[in-house]
């Protein structure tokens, strides 16, 4: 036994579990997934498997981003930061619900499939449904050689590394990376970026590995949350803009490991029916870092906080003001409102993690789930 539990140990780096050791791999995997595309010194953006080119992307009028779970709410993310940088239409689906909505699809069209396995059944059926249709695919991936790399027209894998948890946490920032790489590559290509905007994104993007690295520190705080709140039945994330997109996915996380209850709410959505859900004691994780949504953020969590939510809420270093609302509020270091997502979900992540572990659960192996959904 003795023997077995070391080779576990060593494949799991010492953590005592994969989850939370791919979570404290994020820095190296943000890095690693800009190294040699966006760089200090170039202006150029370098996408070896990327053919796209300027002509091309004057022909399409439509972009579609398409995947399943963790790597819809990126595409969520890659949605915002596309139409803001490029200024293209962008839609942005669930794969299972896409291929049987008889979606518009024609040679005007680019779809990006997401998908850390490249080998989910549903994302692999829209890809192909979209080729059938004259589209160009872009496929953003965590696996070299995988079905969608191998179908797409384009590739754009993400440099996570083997993830192994069943819950996606390096894969997830590293596919936000490639959204952004992806927007401001589009956004060079028509012209709808200056140099200098693309040298102030990229510049912001590349203190990104260093910054998560002082988000993973303040590990502690997120350990004394989950320690007191790891009984409740229901635990709800709200949050405005792209702060609503990483609600989401650390809504997702708590429930696929904790196996508690959990929803993401638009914060403006609350009062069209949800917050008829808040009662005296439950738990609302409040996300605001956006600063021009900021002010709004502030006024929904007093709503909640008055009718008896207990609320820890996100925010930049140096927007104290929150702390006059929430019961408890964690600080991530500045950075671009639009990069926000990189490091806001870490603490989400952790958050899940160590209240998964508060109640015993199988980390790694959460019940009835697949690390890669290949059946419909
Ligand atoms: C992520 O935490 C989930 N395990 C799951 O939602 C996953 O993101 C989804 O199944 C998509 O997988 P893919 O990225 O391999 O396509």
């Amino acid at each position: 036994f003795h023997v077995t539990w070391d080779a576990q140990s060593a494949e799991k780096g010492g953590f005592e579990h994969f989850m939370i050791k791919e979570i404290h791999e994020q820095p190296k995997a943000i890095k690693d997934t800009m190294t040699s595309r966006i760089m200090a010194d170039c202006d150029e953006i370098k996408l070896d498997d990327i053919k796209l080119t300027s002509e091309q992307l004057k022909n399409i009028d439509r972009i579609y981003i398409v995947a399943c779970g963790t790597a819809y709410h990126a595409g969520m993310v890659g949605k915002y930061v596309i139409e803001k940088l490029a200024k293209i239409p962008v839609e942005v689906d669930i794969a299972s619900e896409f291929r049987y909505r008889d979606p518009i699809i024609n040679e005007k069209t680019l779809m990006i499939v997401v998908s850390q396995s490249g080998e989910t059944a549903d994302t692999l059926a829209a890809l192909k449904q979209a080729k059938s249709k004259g589209a160009r695919v872009i496929a953003v991936t965590n696996v070299v050689g995988s079905s969608v790399a191998r179908e797409a027209d384009d590739v754009l894998y993400t440099w996570a590394g083997p993830e192994i948890a069943v819950a996606s946490t390096k894969a997830y920032v590293t596919q936000l990376i490639a959204m952004y790489i992806i927007a401001l590559y589009l956004a060079r290509l028509n012209g709808n970026i200056s140099v200098e905007e693309y040298r102030q994104i990229r510049d912001e993007m590349l203190t990104l590995p260093e910054k998560s690295q002082e988000v993973l520190d303040q590990k502690e705080e997120l350990q004394k949350f989950a320690a007191s709140n790891y009984m409740h039945k229901d635990i709800y994330y709200i949050g405005r803009g792209l702060d609503f997109a990483v609600a989401l996915e650390g809504s997702l996380k708590l429930k696929e490991i904790s196996y508690i209850h959990s929803d993401a709410y638009a914060a403006g959505e609350l009062k069209h029916g949800s917050i008829a859900l808040i009662e005296k004691g439950v738990p609302v994780i409040a996300l605001a870092s956006q600063s021009e949504l900021y002010d709004k953020m502030v006024s929904n969590i007093k709503e909640i906080v008055s009718r008896g939510a207990k609320v820890i809420g996100f925010a930049f270093e140096g927007n104290s003001e929150i702390e006059k609302t929430v019961n408890q509020a964690v600080y991530i270091p500045k950075t671009l409102d639009i990069l926000a997502p990189v490091l806001l979900v870490i603490p989400l992540q952790l958050l899940a993690y160590y209240t998964a572990v508060e109640k015993g659960c199988d980390v790694d192996k959460p019940r009835n789930l697949a690390k890669s959904v290949t059946v419909e």
